[in-house]
């Protein structure tokens, strides 16, 4: 089902100025939707047409398959939440609470709803210290967080958020992607604006470039962020990890499709030996020209002298615990890869944190106190919190997850509800040691 379209849409402003000329835009049902186009390419005013805050003077915008033009607006604006660009076009409660509180109260949701849902996001976004506070004396990136809080806070279909991220820390950021994420996983679509061809690499399912109120080109991050020529035509930058790719591809040493994050990455240099050097720890005081075994410990290369499995030359004389560098080395170190375990919370509507079974967890992690931790949803987060637990990744979880296992480490990833499901699928499908639990 497609959640919102426009067709042949052009929008003129008052002074002449011609935004948008015949754009066709669609955002599938369940979408993470990225619009990526240089300054006054007319993202902004796309947006804007999504909610009816400005209505199709030529064209048509459909909403859930509805003319717009036909459609009741305070039911569009019920089933999509747009977050401006700039907050201040946003903010004018006195508090914080009260601006988040708005959206909720106009949609008629009773006393207790509402403050359920405020305190939700309040605590989600990190702001509840502010939530007194007058919005206007914000620092800018809190008010973006705000502002995004207040949207979520309606729980509408489609999320439409210009520049999200622009301004925010990076635990702004990671909070904004984690719950964009969540949300998705819900079954919500998402469409940001963004000038950031990493994030959007990353994120989006499908992409939309615009270029002088027209869509210059649109399609997976794949196949638009492999065209070198189409990215500096359209006045974009490359994701530095397909810069990075393409400097050794030319080197010989990367190959295949192009990666659009880490581990794809790394995938690109598989099984090809650049120089037969390794990197490593010392696990005992070594001489050049000592053969060394060498094995993965807690995430680290280690030699020690000896025979057994992989093995190599040490290059030069090191002390136990300084790096060497290793030559020659023979056999496979793929099968030192860690096991990921995936613990599913249960999620917010099924009780969250409170009803997960602590001795059963607490069974899992006393088998394996090295082990990497990370958190994905809003309960998993919470049940951390819970059993003061340290999170090593709660951003980019299951990527971070399925690098450190590469690494030889063991990882256990408390998930949501359904997104331990997706962790389990997405891992199963890089073919690496995985198992699900609920708890
Ligand atoms: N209120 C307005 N009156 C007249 N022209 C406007 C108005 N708002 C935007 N424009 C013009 O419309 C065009 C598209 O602007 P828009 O804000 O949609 O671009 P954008 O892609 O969002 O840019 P940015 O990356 O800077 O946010 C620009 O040429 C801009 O100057
Ligand atoms: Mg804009």
């Amino acid at each position: 089902m497609t959640a919102i379209q426009t067709i042949g849409l052009e929008y003129v402003y008052a002074d002449g100025t011609q935004a948008l000329s015949g754009v066709n835009f669609e955002a599938r049902a369940g979408e993470k939707v990225a619009v990526l186009g240089p300054n006054g390419s007319g993202k902004t005013t796309l947006f804007y047409h999504f909610n009816g805050l400005i209505m199709p003077a030529k064209g048509e915008v459909r909403i859930f398959g509805e003319n717009i033009n036909k459609t009741d607006i305070d039911e569009v604006r019920r089933r999509v939440g747009l977050v401006f660009q700039e907050s201040d076009n946003q903010l004018f409660a006195p508090s914080v609470f009260e601006d988040i509180a708005f959206g909720p109260r106009n949609l008629r949701l009773s006393h207790d709803e509402v403050k359920k849902r405020v305190s939700y996001v309040l605590h989600r976004f990190d702001i509840e210290a502010i939530g007194k506070k007058n919005p206007a004396n914000l620092s800018a990136g809190q008010k973006k967080r705000v502002a995004i809080a207040g949207v979520v806070a309606m729980e509408p279909d489609v999320l439409v958020l210009d520049e999200p991220t622009s301004g925010m820390d990076a635990g702004g950021i990671n909070d904004t992607l984690g719950i964009l994420e969540e949300l998705n996983n819900e079954g919500k679509t998402i469409i940001i604006s963004t000038h950031d061809s990493d994030l959007a690499a990353s994120w989006a399912d499908r992409i939309y470039i615009l270029n002088k109120g027209k869509v210059f080109r649109s399609g997976i991050p794949k196949h638009i962020f492999s065209d070198e020529k189409l990215i500096s035509e359209a006045g974009l930058r490359q994701p530095v990890i397909v810069q990075t790719y393409r400097e050794f591809r030319a080197r010989g040493i990367s190959k295949g499709e192009v990666p659009l994050s880490v581990l794809d990455f790394m995938e690109s240099m598989e099984n090809i030996k650049v120089m037969n050097i390794r990197c490593a720890i010392a696990g005992c005081d070594l001489k050049t020209g000592d053969k060394v075994s060498l094995e993965i410990r807690d995430g680290m290369l280690v030699a020690d002298k000896g025979s057994d499995g992989v093995t190599g030359i040490a290059m030069f004389n090191g002390n136990k615990g300084e790096d060497i560098a290793v030559k020659d080395v023979v056999g496979n170190l793929q099968h030192h890869e860690g096991k990921i375990t995936v613990i599913r919370v249960p999620a917010v509507i099924e009780g969250g944190s409170r009803a997960a079974d602590m001795e059963k967890i607490y069974g899992f992690l006393d088998k394996n106190k090295k082990q990497k931790i990370g958190a994905m949803g809003t309960s998993a987060k919470a049940l951390m919190n819970k059993m003061e637990l340290k999170c090593d990744f709660e951003f980019d979880v299951i990527q971070s997850a399925m690098l450190a296992a590469l690494r030889g480490l063991d990882v256990m990833v408390f998930a949501s509800g359904g997104m331990a499901d997706r962790v389990v699928e997405k891992v199963k499908e890089r073919k690496l040691n995985c198992r699900g639990f609920n708890i």
